[in-house]
């Protein structure tokens, strides 16, 4: 049996020009949680490249070689005396937590606490383009009190990785009564296609048309923001209604949920910058929150169940192989670049 398996790493902070494809031991079972799973797929999320470039380095510093990747589905391959709820063989799909990051190889441990049995009509890579994009995007519905039942939801990026999720979980499953989305001109065309009919209402394509002038005035109910444009959509939303962001400055207390370690005074800082913006929020009488995911397990099950039983489909734009690594890296750039990519871009990591 091999001994070592191939990762794509980092040995310095960088762009994905300069990750390694190196050759790592074999993780092996340390704890009774630990399952060692074989990652059949894994998808490419923002975070993942930048952290990468070091964007996280003043509060969560890497040790390298450092390895990539959070989201992936695979089959276990081995279990921990202690784990009753998975075994051999089980197909499953994971939101890695930080310490166990490392999606871009071939083995990697992780604990059972964290993963679900992989929705049964999904392909691993349909599978693995879903847990980052979709359970950030229901930790930020469910941020809404009072629920969506009825209600008007912009999306800003309606077919990118969130954006898919939000436009799908806001209409099939929080029953939104109206959703709008923004996407580019060659986008257009395609919403309905991956999202299915008369899940997106109102299309707005944000090359040639202001959402601001756009939309009228105190109309919206929520808006998620994925664009870091947050505030500026402020006069749009009813008062008593939500923006709820997903890219700009969370609070102290929402970065914490995910990294516990962060000093106390960036805690300071952006307790300070998030304070700002929600009081200019309450200037309009709506209610603000910047989010940050933190991995759940019942949730995953949640976007299982919500697959089998179609309200959410998984919108893959890209699938490139792991055994191309010119191609991954050229992968991991767009994401990086942020700009015309469709969907979640997939590494397929067993052929
Ligand atoms: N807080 C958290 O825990 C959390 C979790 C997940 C993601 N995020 C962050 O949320 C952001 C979005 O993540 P993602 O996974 O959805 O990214 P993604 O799938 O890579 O989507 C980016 C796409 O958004 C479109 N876009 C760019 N600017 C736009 C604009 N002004 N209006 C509408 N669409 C625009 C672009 O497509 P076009 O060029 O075709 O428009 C681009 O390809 C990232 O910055 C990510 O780091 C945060």
């Amino acid at each position: 049996m091999a001994t070592t398996i191939k990762a794509v790493t980092f040995n310095n902070y960088t762009k994905p020009s300069g990750y390694v494809l190196a050759d790592l031991p074999k993780p092996t079972i340390e704890g009774p949680d630990d399952v060692l799973i074989k990652v059949h797929a894994a998808s490419i999320n923002p975070a993942d490249v930048k952290r990468a470039y070091g964007v996280l380095r003043i509060f969560d510093p890497d040790k390298f070689p450092a390895r990539i990747g959070c989201d992936l589905a695979g089959v276990i391959e081995a279990v921990g005396e202690g784990v009753e709820e998975f075994k051999i063989g089980d197909e499953i799909f994971v939101r890695l937590a930080e310490a166990e990051r490392g999606a871009f190889q071939e083995y990697v441990v992780a604990s059972a606490k964290t993963i679900a049995l992989k929705p049964t009509n999904l392909t691993f890579e349909e599978a693995a383009s879903l847990p980052g994009a979709a359970l950030t995007t229901l930790q930020a519905l469910l941020t809404v009190k009072g629920g969506l039942q009825g209600k008007t939801v912009f999306v800003t990026g309606g077919l990118s990785g969130t954006g898919s999720a939000a436009c799908q979980l806001a209409k099939n499953v929080f029953g939104a009564g109206k959703v709008i989305t923004t996407v580019s001109t060659a986008k257009v065309g395609l919403v309905a296609k991956y999202l299915g009919e008369g899940v997106v209402d109102e299309i707005i394509d944000y090359k040639t048309s202001d959402p601001r002038k756009t939309i009228p005035k105190g109309s919206l109910d929520m808006v998620y923001d994925t664009v870091a444009e947050a505030l500026s959509f402020l006069p749009l939303v009813k008062r008593g209604g939500w923006i709820v962001s997903i890219i700009c400055l969370p609070s102290g207390p929402n970065l914490r949920g995910l990294f516990p370690n962060i000093p106390g005074w960036f805690g300071k800082f952006l307790d300070i910058a998030f304070n700002i913006a929600q009081y200019r929020a309450k200037l309009y009488g709506v209610n603000y929150d910047s989010i940050v995911l933190v991995p759940k397990k019942e949730e995953l099950f949640d976007l299982k169940r919500w697959c089998e039983e179609g309200k959410l489909r998984p919108v893959v734009g890209k699938v490139v192989s792991f055994s191309d690594f010119e191609e991954v890296k050229k992968a991991c750039t767009e994401i990086y670049d942020a700009k015309g990519v469709t969907g979640k871009t997939v590494i397929k990591i067993v052929e």
